[in-house]
């Protein structure tokens, strides 16, 4: 793929590496310049580099009325060497195009995706935070422009790569454990819906329900299946506890439930984390059975931003309240954080072809 570099003048673009004496938070800031490429007449063309900036649009765009758009989220980190590493992007590559077939977006090659992710950071690698735990959080996305109000498939859309600088996500120490509301007025995802996929629109209906988690003193939801049976996920992550013989477990992907990359990994760990990994369908009635009996006694969210948050305790809408071991965070997240977040910033041996060298091509 050829990309057509239309970058800011030298003047304007950062010349030295960036050091914040602050930590810089998470998906705050971004780069200097974006990736872009359209669709029209049936492909992908005119892949460019340009300045990060307003979008032209017409109010008319299928994506503002109809919502098809998708999104990804991955992450690249600086080794040792001075190096920057994206962390297993071929995943959210094929991920995207799954997304987009739940939602009738045209797939994009993922070598594609992969070079626009790898060009892009090349370009902005001064833009990498020199500051400990610091990641690029990526985003790459799709969303339709075609100007028509009859509702149907779009024939036009943009694919877009932008880059936020960002600092560790737990700037203040990982102690924090969450307090979750199990909801049975809100779901995220029914079967034979689009739960499955990275929908924008799976977010905006997502948000009354964290309201409501707010009302009840909690951070998030812990989503069930439409029946109010099984877990399904909790927030924006896939839920997972802990064994008292140190077993994960997470419940099995289905198609109301998003297959998180982290989740993915974890299940690809499980030796060098030392424990078994495995997924199942887990009903609500024996998992707080199993809390209250101790068999369970850790528990929390796996997804790439914060990596493992977490769970003190779960609420009931009718305001019971199931503390899980001690309410603390437990030493087996804080074990699988070390270990994952070691693999990521390349103090520990990664999977081959987890992380992926960006390479200078571009001065
Ligand atoms: C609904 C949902 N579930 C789970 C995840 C975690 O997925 P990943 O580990 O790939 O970030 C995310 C975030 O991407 C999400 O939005």
């Amino acid at each position: 793929m050829k990309i057509d570099y239309q970058l800011k003048p030298q003047s304007e673009r950062r010349s030295t590496p960036f050091t914040p004496e602050e930590n810089v938070g998470f998906g705050v800031l971004r780069t200097d310049h974006m990736f872009l490429m359209d669709y029209e007449n049936g492909e992908w063309s005119n892949a460019r580099i340009v300045p990060y900036g307003a979008m032209d649009m017409m109010p008319g765009a299928m994506c503002i009325h109809y919502g098809q758009s998708i999104f990804e989220g991955a992450k690249a980190f600086q080794h040792e060497d001075g190096e920057i590493y994206t962390y297993r992007i071929d995943k959210n590559a094929k991920r995207l195009n799954r997304s987009g077939d739940i939602v009738c977006i045209p797939n994009l090659d993922e070598s594609i995706q992969d070079q626009a992710v790898h060009a892009l950071i090349d370009v902005e690698r001064l833009w990498f935070p020199q500051q400990e735990g610091a990641c690029f959080y990526i985003r790459p996305f799709i969303f339709a422009t075609e100007d028509r109000l009859s509702l149907g498939i779009s024939n036009k859309y943009t694919f877009c790569v932008m880059l936020s600088p960002s600092g560790a996500y737990y700037a203040n120490g990982f102690n924090n454990a969450l307090r979750l509301l199990i909801s049975k007025t809100y779901h995220r995802a029914v079967s034979g819906g689009t739960g499955a996929s990275k929908a924008a629109g799976n977010y905006a209906a997502s948000l009354r329900a964290t309201q409501s988690a707010a009302e009840h003193g909690a951070a998030q939801v812990l989503y069930l299946d439409s029946t109010n049976t099984k877990l399904e996920e909790v927030g924006a992550m896939n839920h997972f506890h802990v064994r008292k013989d140190g077993t994960i477990v997470i419940p099995e992907f289905t198609d109301t439930i998003l297959k998180s990359i982290t989740s993915e990994s974890i299940l690809a760990l499980g030796d060098v984390l030392e424990c078994e990994v495995r997924q199942e369908t887990i009903l609500l009635d024996d998992f707080i059975a199993d809390i209250e009996s101790g068999e369970i006694i850790e528990a929390g969210g796996f997804g790439t931003a914060a990596v493992v948050s977490p769970v003190g305790s779960y609420v009931f809408e009718d305001g019971r309240e199931v503390i899980v071991g001690d309410g603390e965070v437990g030493p087996h997240i804080k074990r699988i954080y070390t270990v994952y977040t070691d693999i990521q910033n390349g103090l520990r041996e990664a999977p081959e072809g987890w992380l992926r060298k960006v390479e200078r091509h571009h001065k």
